[in-house]
């Protein structure tokens, strides 16, 4: 691409000019995609109150970006290979001249169903190339998707489909999983009755599970193909039209939409997938996530496709059947470029190496983790035994809030460092603050992380509560956008993620609020009161450790515990099921009622001894009773 940075020179210069002309430097990477109209203003910004726009009055489809333009351009590229579940399942490999026909086939079904644009339209499917068919159809027509991992329950599918009043579902009859078959049909079906703005669901048909479908309502997209053409026109929409929402779990209440809109995450994801990766034409690149989370969205479908790549779609798991299978999937189809969870990578490292070691692995050029910090550890393995220390590792840290890698090395350019996700990308500007929001300069240094200054593919509001977006980001600290993370600044200036300082806790790279999680348990009849911490996990990096206080004496442990567990799995999805569950009789809550989440977290990180200064608690002799029956 255009705007690939060739080396560290030329890093430093790229940044200083996105500091010091943010309009101009972006305006020149905007200039670079196709605009049906040119934008009139590149950026217009206020973080109190928050208001951002970026390439306003600008007119644009995002799939002539990332479809025809390639499809005319290198038509029979690979867009996309399809690796199945099953290693015996063949692959498939997708030409940019075929996605371009199947994107537009979907687009036709979406209309024959009365959706148009800014309409809602959710996405709950498995990891096949017809999700990524579904969410582009959607952008070419200017819908709007709200793709829900197809891990989550049917009461968060629920929850989700009725906050930004979906019109449309699309889905599966079932899905694979290592060795199980998921009934998503069951799912959808349970999620519906109290859907009602779901005026119409379509099917895509993954596995042999037979299903019945409501006439008028249920379709099979394959029967819905057959009625509509290979062509559709784009429907040319404002930069600052929403292209999608993305559900995501804050320190308080239920998950909130971020929304994404159309110019400012086209550009932030190109030009940050082109750079992190130093993607190369011909390059197989691989990105492990699911399609449901935002790494899904930007670096399996929108950057990598923006920059004419081929990706990678998994269906799978990482240890079904055997923990070879990522190692044996990069050499089967040649994949330059990896990037995964540090979660995959110390599941996969417990495994040991006599899963690596009969894979050559030699095609790959770079590796990159992201969703959680790295430990040292699995870093110097990942280095070691996958990049066989010959591929530059890049820690890339970002939210599904900023839609694109902030803070990352670039692979072959930046310096690396273990454990830090290094210096940001030209255009973001970091900054860190103390716990009273004045700047903290220099370097060896460690504080809040905040940004003061906007990049184009940042969250405009989250959906129907702008008021929420202003309270969760940017007031805090007043005139800048909170992470959320805490971080420090080394001697060189390498940015390293300690982790969240909100009542958010990181689980295998999923996120999830104590409070979402809490207010789950406390469905179970039996239960008056919870308080959930994460604690350090070796695989997970963060477990889930829930105290739970029940109304009458718990007689019978072992079938409680399952059943706090069952009630999680039905609320959120067996992802958020705590890894400890302790019965108590009471919390550790200060005279006004606050729970002091913090001696929560040293007794479920084992540190039983030392808990400060516990003299303002209500009862202090409880925090003994819990240490005395820790899990
Ligand atoms: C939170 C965002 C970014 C896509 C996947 C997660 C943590 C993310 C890193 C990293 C340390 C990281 C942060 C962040 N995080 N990447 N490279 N090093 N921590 O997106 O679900 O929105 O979660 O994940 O705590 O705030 P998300």
């Amino acid at each position: 691409m255009q705007f690939q940075i060739t080396d560290y020179a030329d890093y430093h210069y790229q940044y200083q000019l996105s500091i010091t002309q943010p309009e101009a430097f972006w305006e020149k990477i905007a200039q670079t995609f196709i605009w049906q109209k040119p934008w009139s203003k590149t950026l217009s910004w206020s973080f109190t109150p928050f208001d951002v726009k970026w390439f306003d009055g600008g007119m644009l489809n995002i799939t002539e970006n990332c479809i025809d333009r390639y499809a005319q351009s290198q038509p029979d590229a690979i867009a996309i290979i399809w690796e199945a579940n099953d290693p015996n399942e063949a692959s498939r490999k997708i030409t940019y001249k075929e996605l371009a026909e199947s994107v537009a086939a979907y687009a036709n079904v979406l209309k024959l169903h009365g959706i148009s644009q800014g309409n809602r339209v959710a996405i709950y499917m498995p990891m096949i190339p017809e999700a990524a068919f579904a969410m582009l159809a959607c952008a070419r027509i200017g819908a709007i998707h709200s793709v829900v991992f197809a891990g989550f329950s049917a009461q968060a599918l629920a929850d989700r489909i009725i906050d930004s009043e979906c019109k449309l579902l699309f889905t599966a009859n079932g899905m694979y999983r290592g060795d199980k078959e998921i009934n998503i049909y069951a799912i959808v079906q349970e999620a519906m009755q109290h859907c009602p703005s779901v005026k119409t669901v379509l099917y895509e048909k993954r596995t042999a599970a037979a299903i019945s479908l409501q006439p008028n309502r249920e379709y099979w997209i394959a029967e819905e193909l057959k009625k509509v053409s290979a062509v559709c026109a784009t429907v040319t929409v404002s930069a600052e039209h929403p292209l999608f929402i993305l559900y995501t779990s804050g320190s308080t209440g239920k998950p909130k939409g971020v929304v994404h809109t159309t110019g400012g995450y086209m550009v932030g994801t190109a030009y940050t997938f082109s750079n992190v990766f130093q993607y190369k034409q011909g390059d197989v690149y691989w990105c492990t996530a699911d399609i449901g989370w935002v790494t899904g969205h930007s670096y399996m479908i929108y950057g990598p496709l923006l920059c004419g790549a081929t990706t990678v779609i998994f269906e799978g798991i990482p240890t079904w059947p055997d923990a070879g299978r990522f190692w044996q999937v990069i050499d089967k189809h040649q994949v330059n470029i990896f990037y995964t969870a540090p979660t995959a990578i110390r599941a996969l490292m417990a495994y040991g190496l006599q899963y690596v070691q009969p894979h050559a692995l030699n095609s790959l050029k770079t590796i990159g983790s992201v969703g959680e910090p790295i430990n040292e550890e699995a870093w110097q393995w990942y280095a070691e035994n996958i990049g066989k220390n010959n591929c530059p590792v890049v820690d890339t840290w970002w939210q599904t809030e900023t839609g694109a890698i902030m803070l990352s090395a670039l692979s072959g350019i930046s310096p690396l460092k273990p454990a830090h996700a290094g210096q940001p990308l030209p255009g973001v500007q970091p900054v860190l603050v103390d716990n009273e929001g004045q700047e903290i300069h220099g370097n060896d240094v460690e504080g809040n992380l905040c940004m003061r200054f906007p990049w184009p593919s940042m969250l405009r509001t989250t959906w129907g509560d702008h008021e929420r977006c202003q309270q969760t980001y940017f007031t805090t600290f007043k005139g800048y956008y909170f992470t959320g993370d805490g971080a420090r600044r080394d001697e060189n200036g390498l940015y390293r993620i300690i982790g969240r300082v909100d009542d958010v806790i990181n689980v295998s790279g999923h996120r999830f609020g104590t409070a979402e999680i809490e207010n789950a348990i406390n469905e179970h009849p039996d239960v008056i009161e919870s308080a959930v911490v994460g604690y350090p996990h070796e695989i997970k990096g963060q477990g889930i450790y829930a105290y739970v206080i029940t109304k009458k004496p718990v007689i019978d442990e072992s079938a409680f515990v399952s059943a706090v567990a069952a009630t999680v799995t039905k609320m959120i999805g067996s992802i958020a099921k705590p890894d400890k569950i302790q019965v108590v009789v009471g919390l550790p809550k200060t005279r006004s009622g606050k729970i002091m989440r913090r001696i929560l977290r040293k007794i479920a990180a084992g540190e039983v001894t030392d808990f400060g200064d516990i003299s303002t608690l209500l009862d202090p002799t409880v925090v003994q009773q819990i240490v005395a029956n820790k899990k």
